[in-house]
């Protein structure tokens, strides 16, 4: 099963995005073979060595399959592209945030892997699962984003269980706050893209399964192993 970055040939969605830019960074600085940048928009993918840019909505089943028969050689798959609409349950205006949060979050990256499932079992390759420390806890004024990102938690699990016995491993990374467009309208402390990469591939290379990123994300985990309810009542009332 994949444990090191060197020779391994990355596909990563939602490849503009400032965490997948950091992501490709770091990758290309530890030795990865090819990395396929997978966006909705390939235009403005800088041209890099060994980066070969594919177009792919993660919501687009066509698109999705095409990529997998394209990309058959993967060993590393980095189920990164998310949506946050940043908006509480009862002041959504209707379920079209919440369903948006849903494909994006949870059945985007349950369709990228049933997609690129076979060439990972062939290749004894990995998944990784871009999710954040809020899918173990919700805050309420981003709630149907914390959801999304707990049933993609979820995913996670179950995807272990089914693909580690074929010989594929199966990652999530938590991150904290990162400084990134989705985080744009938070006055919190951020962590730069490029701290946040690292630290994923540093937790990716260590052989982790879960790679908590940051010291908010380290935090709340240790809170919530420590007394849930308490930090379940602290996002509730951020501030
Ligand atoms: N920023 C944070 O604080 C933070 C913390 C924890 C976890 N995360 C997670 O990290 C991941 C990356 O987020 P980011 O902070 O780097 O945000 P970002 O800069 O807004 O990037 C999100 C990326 O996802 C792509 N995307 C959205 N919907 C897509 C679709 N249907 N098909 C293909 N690509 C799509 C976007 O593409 P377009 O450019 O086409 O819109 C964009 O490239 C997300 O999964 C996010 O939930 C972020």
């Amino acid at each position: 099963m994949t444990e090191t970055i060197k020779g391994s040939v990355v596909l990563i969605t939602g490849a503009t995005g400032a965490i997948a830019q950091a992501l490709i960074s770091g990758l290309v600085a530890r030795g990865a073979a090819k990395i396929y940048a997978a966006a909705r928009d390939v235009s403005s993918l800088a041209a890099l060595p060994g980066l070969v840019p594919v177009k792919m909505d993660v919501t687009s089943d066509d698109e999705v399959a095409k990529a997998a028969a394209l990309a058959t050689d993967v060993t590393l798959l980095i189920n990164n592209a998310g949506v946050n609409r940043n908006t509480a349950f009862m002041l959504a205006p209707d379920l079209a945030f919440a369903r948006e949060e849903i494909e994006a979050n949870y059945l985007a990256p349950l369709r990228v892997t049933r997609a690129f499932a076979p060439a990972l079992i062939k290749n004894h390759g990995a998944v990784l699962n871009l999710l954040t420390i809020l899918a173990r806890v919700n805050l309420p004024f981003m709630g149907s984003y914390c959801a999304s990102k707990a049933a993609a938690l979820s995913l996670t699990q179950g995807l272990r269980g089914e693909l580690v016995p074929k010989g594929v491993r199966v990652v999530a990374a938590l991150p904290g706050a990162v400084d990134t467009r989705m985080t744009a309208m938070l006055t919190i402390p951020k962590m730069a893209p490029a701290e946040a990469a690292a630290e994923i591939l540093d937790g990716f290379e260590a052989g982790e399964e879960e790679i908590y990123v940051g010291d908010m994300a380290r935090g709340l985990a240790q809170g919530l192993a420590h007394d849930p309810k308490a930090i379940e009542r602290q996002l509730a009332s951020p501030g």
